[in-house]
């Protein structure tokens, strides 16, 4: 029988994940891959799998000799579909296999394909290097934890895309191909063939153009897709990857976080059968930073952080006072469980800072009657030492914790360490979903030469009306109308309200730094659009791959992003990115140049310069 005729006359009745006892007696086809095959005194017994599981299909020598012959050659990997009976395992009932009380008894069985033998096993947890993973990672996709990854996705692009509906938004797709911005220097650039010399951007997100679809009278928009950003990856950023963007007219915050929230609760509903209580609560950005030290925090264990730069600022401790003198704040973490940390982990945790550019991390050990045991507690006042305490709250038993540096490093250090001993002191707890809202977020931040100010979202976020006024004269401490959902500290979505007046978006490019030509060669459309009516709006955008991570309990993006990158950009299945010919180059109007030697700045002149030359005023001029 041919591969058409079997198909023809034994369409498959069922997945592998299907049968139960209540089928016994039934007659079925299953197609699949030979999960593994074993021989049982003349019974050939083979685990046929598919996406939706495995069943176990007997070939019994008596009941069918000529499929039982052709069993004896599967191998792992094998294409078959097979014919049978379904068939009760009497005593042998797996337990741990939903399908683990029936066996199907074959009676014809079809060899699909052949498979050479795999260079790794299909299995749930495999220790495989990642490399040869991607490399194959047709055959890595065919393991049942990264298929469930993908059913889960999909379950959750359904989700989202029937609550927006159901909420009146419509999906428009905006182009990827778009124009090329000076200063938005993580762009992936695209030659143009029909206009030499100029390039396409990839775009980051379709930020303005869901703006000019508000401006267009669209009202709610939203499109699930692809965004592309030439940005150095960790294990939470992919260079492309896939939002759930938003945007709607007529609304403030709450109207586009009780969108999000809806949809996140459809999500968990559907996919998880989870009801996540809502309204999720709110925190502003100052208050994050002040208890968390971060602007994600982690809400399923406690461990606040606490501002202690008054108590100490006449402490006697030199260290401590030097840093407050000049600007700098003390912030302290109180643990409790302090006791399970021996003296050889307060030891590794000192050096903990390090990275981050701090000086140190001090710590105590609160004794009975409240002294501390600690080497700089005899430096303390007695005085500052009780304000300290009291301000944290200290008790006998508890450890305490300090870092005294700028606050942008005491915030980050001190937030890790929280993060760090939440981990270490098993306070984290799984299964628990923890959204939080951080609205209020700094319209500008500085460069990371703190140089200049840029966007700290985007620059056609809203300030807050209240702080218009300082604009020109403190724009540093103008607050914006901008918001970010957090999930188990992890930033799963961000937004804010744009700006929709002309006179607002211009004094907020000259903050920027961007003079009126400037600003006019980068987003003169914009500036257009907005003479002409525009809606007030504002919106967000969900990165839908963080989610189904979460949602999936994935440890990297890249297991639930089919077909990934590496850390450094590649395709290790076809090679991307390759090498293309001279003429090729020739016809898109670029130079060939010779690589640079790594490490080296880019030769004057060639393509690469003037992205590199951008790259320090990178977040002023981004459109995402
Ligand atoms: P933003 O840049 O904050 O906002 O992106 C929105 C969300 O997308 C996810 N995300 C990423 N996921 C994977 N890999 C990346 N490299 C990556 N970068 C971002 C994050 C983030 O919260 N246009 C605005 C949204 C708006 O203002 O409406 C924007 O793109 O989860
Ligand atoms: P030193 O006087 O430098 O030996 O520091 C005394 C203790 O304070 C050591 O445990 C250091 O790790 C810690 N320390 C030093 N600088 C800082 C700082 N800026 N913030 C918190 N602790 C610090």
């Amino acid at each position: 029988m041919s591969t058409a005729e079997f198909l023809r006359e034994h369409p498959r009745t069922h997945s592998c994940g299907a049968l139960r006892d209540s089928d016994i007696g039934k007659d079925v086809v299953l197609c699949g891959w030979v999960h593994n095959r074993r021989d049982h005194g003349g019974i050939v017994f083979v685990d046929l799998r598919d996406r939706e599981g495995l069943t176990q299909v007997a070939f019994r020598p008596d009941s069918c000799p000529a499929a039982h012959a052709l069993a004896g050659d599967l191998r792992s990997e094998f294409c078959i579909g097979v014919h049978g009976k379904v068939i009760s395992r009497g005593t042998n009932v797996n337990p741990k296999m939903p399908t683990g009380a029936v066996e199907v008894d074959a009676r014809h069985l079809e060899l699909f394909s052949r498979s050479d033998t795999p260079p790794f096993q299909i299995e749930g947890a495999i220790d495989t290097s990642e490399p040869v993973r991607l490399k194959h990672r047709y055959l890595d996709l065919r393991r049942p934890a990264l298929q469930r990854n993908f059913l889960t996705r999909s379950r959750c692009y359904e989700a989202s895309r029937r609550f927006l509906h159901g909420a009146g938004f419509t999906e428009v797709e905006t182009p990827f191909m778009v124009k090329y911005t000076p200063g938005g220097a993580r762009n992936f650039l695209v030659p143009s063939r029909l206009n030499p010399g100029r390039f396409y951007a990839l775009a980051e997100s379709p930020q303005l153009f869901k703006q000019l679809l508000m401006m267009a009278g669209f009202d709610r928009y939203f499109q699930v897709v692809r965004c592309f950003r030439d940005e150095d990856l960790r294990g939470d950023r992919q260079p492309e990857f896939t939002q759930v963007d938003i945007e709607a007219s007529f609304v403030n915050e709450e109207d586009v976080q009780a969108v999000v929230e809806g949809m996140m609760a459809e999500i968990w509903r559907t996919v998880l059968g989870v009801e996540v209580p809502r309204p999720f609560p709110r925190l502003s950005y100052d208050e994050a930073m002040a208890r968390y030290g971060v602007d994600k925090p982690d809400l399923r264990f406690g461990l606040e952080l606490c501002d202690v730069t008054e108590a100490t600022r006449v402490s006697g401790f030199r260290v401590f006072e030097q840093v407050v003198a000049a600007g700098g704040i003390v912030k302290g973490l109180r643990v409790p469980e302090g006791q399970r940390l021996s003296r050889k982990d307060l030891d590794t945790l000192a050096d903990f800072g390090k990275p981050f550019g701090a000086k140190g991390i001090a710590f105590a050990r609160v004794q009975e009657g409240g002294a501390w045991q600690a080497p700089f507690a005899k430096n303390f006042t007695p005085e500052a030492l009780a304000a300290t305490s009291a301000a944290m709250g200290a008790v006998p038993g508890d450890v305490l914790f300090f870092c005294a540096d700028k606050a942008k490093v005491a915030n980050t250090v001190m937030g890790a360490l929280r993060l760090e001993l939440g981990r270490r002191l098993g306070l984290i707890p799984a299964g628990q979903w923890k959204f939080v809202w951080i609205n209020e977020f700094p319209l500008f931040e500085w460069s990371d030469e703190e140089k200049s100010l840029v966007a700290a979202h985007h620059p056609f976020t809203a300030p807050k009306p209240e702080h218009l006024g300082l604009l020109e004269t403190d724009p540093a401490r103008v607050h914006a109308r901008a918001y970010d959902l957090v999930l188990n500290g992890n930033e799963v979505a961000g937004g804010s309200i744009r700006i929709h007046q002309t006179e607002v978006q211009a004094r907020v490019f000259k903050a920027l730094g961007l003079s009126d030509e400037e600003a006019r060669a980068k987003f003169g459309f914009l500036l257009d659009a907005l003479r002409y009516g525009p809606p007030p709006h504002g919106g967000i955008a969900a990165g839908l791959d963080r989610l189904v991570m979460l949602v999936c309990g994935a440890e990297s993006l890249r297991d639930v992003i089919a077909f990934p990158k590496t850390q450094k950009g590649t395709d290790l299945l076809t090679d991307a990115p390759g090498e293309v010919s001279a003429r090729q180059l020739a016809e898109l109007h670029v130079r060939a140049i010779e690589p640079a030697a790594p490490g080296s700045p880019a030769a004057p002149g060639s393509p690469a310069a003037p992205a590199a030359a951008d790259a320090a005023t990178a977040k002023s001029g981004d459109a995402r």
